[in-house]
């Protein structure tokens, strides 16, 4: 009975605004589908967070919230090791956000480098939608709410857990004791995987990912676009394997090393030719999505099942983040007026 609260908490999620990617694989949900037999793990479709960047299409978010989850079975996480829940069903978090607003300033808000990386990238200006500069907080309490204290993220979502400890530290600091927990972002060793161009990271918006559920002749292509080594033009030249993309993706995805060093050593020494590496590439890569391609056209099959997996992990997560939203206004001492007619039901 205790193994079960012993385990560390992991809470992670992803926003729905499109299938999810092999960049989302290699940089999160790898990491996943391995801890959630050592840990007790809650992954959040991040309909409400997808909102921020999207309140003109609200209809793409909502119709990928299926999308998603149907990425997350087929990928193998698994429903009775892993609670799967909606965003947006679980009102605590919205709750939580408004609080924690309290205790960041705007300008703090505005130093997040991933959220001034994506300022620019969107070109907003002065214009960001407010919802999206608070975005940060609203993981804050994704996290928080779950008592979490492991985050599998990429790279770049590091800042948002230096930000969700910051708001911690403060809020215990009011409260006077440790109710909040900090949390530790569980990054990727392979680091962030760049996209078929070599110049961004993989995302969909770049035209540079390719999908979970992608084709075999989608997978060829993409990897025959990969950028290599512009100046190896003959396969007897000397090749670099800095910032070759194939090779990037090779260490991310190959698991027989022996293999990927020999494979290096002679491209570095010339008289490998980039289709060769390409080949091996595509294999990894064709065996990798293969099963997961086939998982998720199965479970496509039967959206009444991954509706009955959402509908009670987000009943099991209502109840979590409710208690720590409670616990919360205990400790800040909000006013409160127990029990009134009106009252939402458990779900
Ligand atoms: N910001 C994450 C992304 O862009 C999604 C997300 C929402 C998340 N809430 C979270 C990630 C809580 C980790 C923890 O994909």
């Amino acid at each position: 009975m205790f193994v079960e609260t012993a385990r560390p908490i992991i809470l992670t999620g992803d926003r729905t605004t499109g299938p999810l990617h092999l960049g989302h694989y290699a940089g999160s949900l790898r990491n996943r589908v391995a801890l959630q037999h050592t840990h007790r793990q809650f992954v959040l479709l991040a309909d409400a967070q997808a909102l921020t960047d999207n309140i003109d299409n609200p209809e793409k978010v909502s119709r990928n919230v299926m999308e998603v989850a149907l990425d997350y079975l087929a990928v193998g996480i698994d429903p009775k090791e892993t609670t799967i829940c909606v965003q947006s069903a679980l009102p605590a978090l919205a709750e939580l956000t408004q609080l924690y607003l309290n205790f960041v300033s705007v300008s703090r808000l505005e130093r997040n480098p991933t959220i001034k990386d994506e300022i620019q990238m969107r070109g907003f200006e002065r214009d960001i939608p407010a919802g999206f500069l608070c975005y940060p907080v609203a993981q804050a309490a994704d996290i928080t709410a779950f008592k979490a204290t492991v985050v599998p993220v990429g790279l770049d979502q590091s800042p948002m857990i230096e930000q969700t400890n910051e708001i911690v530290r403060r809020i215990n600091r009011q409260i006077g004791r440790e109710l909040l927990l900090e949390a530790k972002p569980l990054i990727p060793s392979t680091g962030r995987l760049p996209g078929v161009d070599g110049k961004t990271k993989m995302s969909k918006s770049q035209g540079n990912a390719i999908s979970l559920s992608a084709t075999p002749n989608e997978i060829r292509a993409f990897v025959n676009r990969m950028y290599t080594d512009p100046n190896h033009l003959r396969a007897s030249d000397p090749g670099i394997i800095e910032g070759n993309v194939v090779f990037t993706y090779l260490d991310a995805f190959d698991t027989d090393r022996a293999v990927v060093d020999e494979l290096k050593e002679r491209y570095r020494r010339g008289g490998l030719g980039d289709v060769t590496v390409k080949r091996r590439l595509e294999d990894v890569l064709q065996e990798l999505l293969k099963p997961i391609r086939e998982r998720r056209a199965a479970v496509s099959n039967d959206l009444g099942y991954v509706l009955d997996v959402l509908r009670s992990g987000t009943s099991k997560a209502r109840a979590i983040t409710q208690s720590t939203f409670d616990e919360l206004r205990d400790g800040l001492g909000l006013f409160s007026l127990g029990r009134i007619t009106g009252d939402r039901p458990a779900f």
